[in-house]
């Protein structure tokens, strides 16, 4: 894989230590790699192996007019790389709600705030550009990094869907946070 060069960067929101940038198809091997990567899948419920065309394809089929789902990079701004993605990968514009997903692909970084910090440029954007009213994190009950940025960033637990999928040989409860426009604002 070629090198990943500073100027394949496009910062569209600006954070302290990350940057979020519009998906670059010149890093999609690294998307690639990430999806695939056993500790990272575990908890995204990719059953079955991904090639760089069938990641490919998931971000390119979504070209809508009226996007339905958004994602970016997440661009480390000291090193100067792609270390994950972030978004909304189900809007529903007439009722203004939105699931968020965030992934560090690149698990060197993980445990470094970085999730949270770009968590929280996302649901910035989604409350005070999109006009979103509520946003959820949906998650593994099991997922404790996941539900620890859930909490960091301003979410609460709204539901427990119980015995929902089927990890490790064992049926696991999915857990939704959520948070709300008029929270985040007054935060
Ligand atoms: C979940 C994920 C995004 C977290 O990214 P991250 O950048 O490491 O997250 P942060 O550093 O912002 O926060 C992680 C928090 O979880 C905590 N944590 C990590 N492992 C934990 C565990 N086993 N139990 C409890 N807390 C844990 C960390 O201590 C930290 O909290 P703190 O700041 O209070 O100490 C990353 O691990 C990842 O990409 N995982 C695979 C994909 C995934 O699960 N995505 C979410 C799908 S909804």
């Amino acid at each position: 894989m070629s090198e990943v060069k500073e100027d394949k960067a496009f910062p569209f929101i600006e954070g302290e230590n990350v940057s979020l940038c519009p998906l670059n198809m010149d890093h999609i091997n690294l998307y690639a790699k990430w999806m695939n990567d056993p500790k990272i899948r575990k908890f995204e419920r990719n059953k079955f192996p991904q090639t760089v065309e069938d990641v490919k394809k998931s971000f390119e089929s979504k070209n809508q007019d009226v996007k339905v789902e958004l994602y970016f990079e997440i661009w480390h701004k000291n090193d100067k790389k792609p270390i994950g993605y972030i978004g909304f990968p189900h809007i529903q514009w007439f009722i203004r709600n939105a699931f968020i997903f965030f992934l560090i692909g690149d698990t060197n970084y993980w445990g470094q705030n970085i999730a949270t910090e770009a968590g929280k440029l996302v649901v910035n954007y989604g409350f005070s550009e999109l006009n979103l009213h509520k946003i959820t994190a949906r998650t593994i009950s099991t997922n404790m990094s996941s539900i620890r940025v859930a909490e960091k960033i301003g979410f609460t637990h709204e539901i427990t869907l119980k015995k929902e999928v089927y990890i490790d040989g064992k049926h696991v409860d999915i857990v939704e946070y959520a948070l709300f426009k008029e929270d985040w604002m007054k935060s």
